[in-house]
């Protein structure tokens, strides 16, 4: 990348198309998810290497529930096994897990997994891997909602607190920078309920390859005409 170019600081990604990739091979879906984390693994790698602070991946969505009881096993079971798989790589590379979403309501053992990894990691400050797991933009909204109106209740905030500064308190990605870049691959051109508040003033990149084939080359051209854009943010041009 050339000198003027300004890399994102967030970059989150729908890893989407998983299982369109697996149909146009005669694949059962899991096998796409299977080839879905070998992406993200890649994509991990790479944005480590380039030195990017903040990335952020969908994984399940609070509306992924409605999806066959099989395939949610298999999601559950691929994310215990990349977790048990990465997480020596993920130290290393002194890479924090952080997860975003409501944990509580998977299973146990998903549960102690991810509280392990989070805790191994939590020291690590070279970049932020944030997964978002039984994540729902509206479900994060109404949780902050609720957490507010009980601090009110205690007489723990009071109602000139909340300014948009203290509501992003209450959001799983508390201190974190919203994404400057939000990429979604396999031809949707929709948010499917990730990050609401956050993307406000985000960039959008749009792709119709399936997850799985998403490569270290289309990143790189995804920051790449993230770096062109001009966000004005409702502003004017500086040259205006
Ligand atoms: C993304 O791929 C993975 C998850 C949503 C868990 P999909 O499973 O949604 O794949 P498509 O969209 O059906 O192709
Ligand atoms: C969004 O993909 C969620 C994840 C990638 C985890 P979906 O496949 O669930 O979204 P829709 O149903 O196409 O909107
Ligand atoms: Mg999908």
């Amino acid at each position: 990348m050339d000198d003027k170019t300004e890399y994102p600081r967030h970059v989150a990604v729908i890893m989407d198309g998983n299982g369109r990739w697996a149909r146009k091979r005669g694949l059962p879906r899991v096998q796409g998810h299977r080839a879905g984390v070998l992406a993200l693994k890649e994509i991990v790698k790479y944005s480590r290497k380039i030195g990017l602070k903040y990335l952020t991946l969908y994984a399940f969505s609070t509306e992924n529930w409605k999806r066959p009881e099989l395939e949610i096993k298999n999601l559950m079971n691929l994310l215990m096994e990349y977790l048990r798989s990465e997480l020596g790589e993920l130290k290393s590379n002194n890479i924090k897990l952080n997860i975003l979403g409501d944990v509580y309501q998977l299973q146990a053992v998903v549960q102690q997994e991810l509280k392990k990894a989070v805790a191994e990691t939590a020291h690590n400050d070279g970049m932020v891997l944030s997964v978002a797991i039984n994540y729902g933009g509206r479900n994060e909204i109404l949780r902050a909602v609720k957490n507010i109106a009980e601090d009110i209740c205690t007489g723990n905030a009071g109602i000139k607190d909340i300014d948009q500064h203290f509501f992003e308190n209450y959001l799983y990605t508390r201190g974190m920078p919203n994404p400057d870049l939000v990429i979604r691959p396999s031809g949707e051109l929709r948010i499917s309920n990730f990050l609401l508040w956050q993307i406000a003033y985000s960039e959008f990149w749009f792709s119709d390859c399936y997850w799985p084939d998403f490569t270290t080359e289309m990143f790189e051209k995804a920051l790449k005409d993230y770096a062109r854009r001009d966000r004005r943010y409702g502003g004017v041009d500086s040259v205006d």
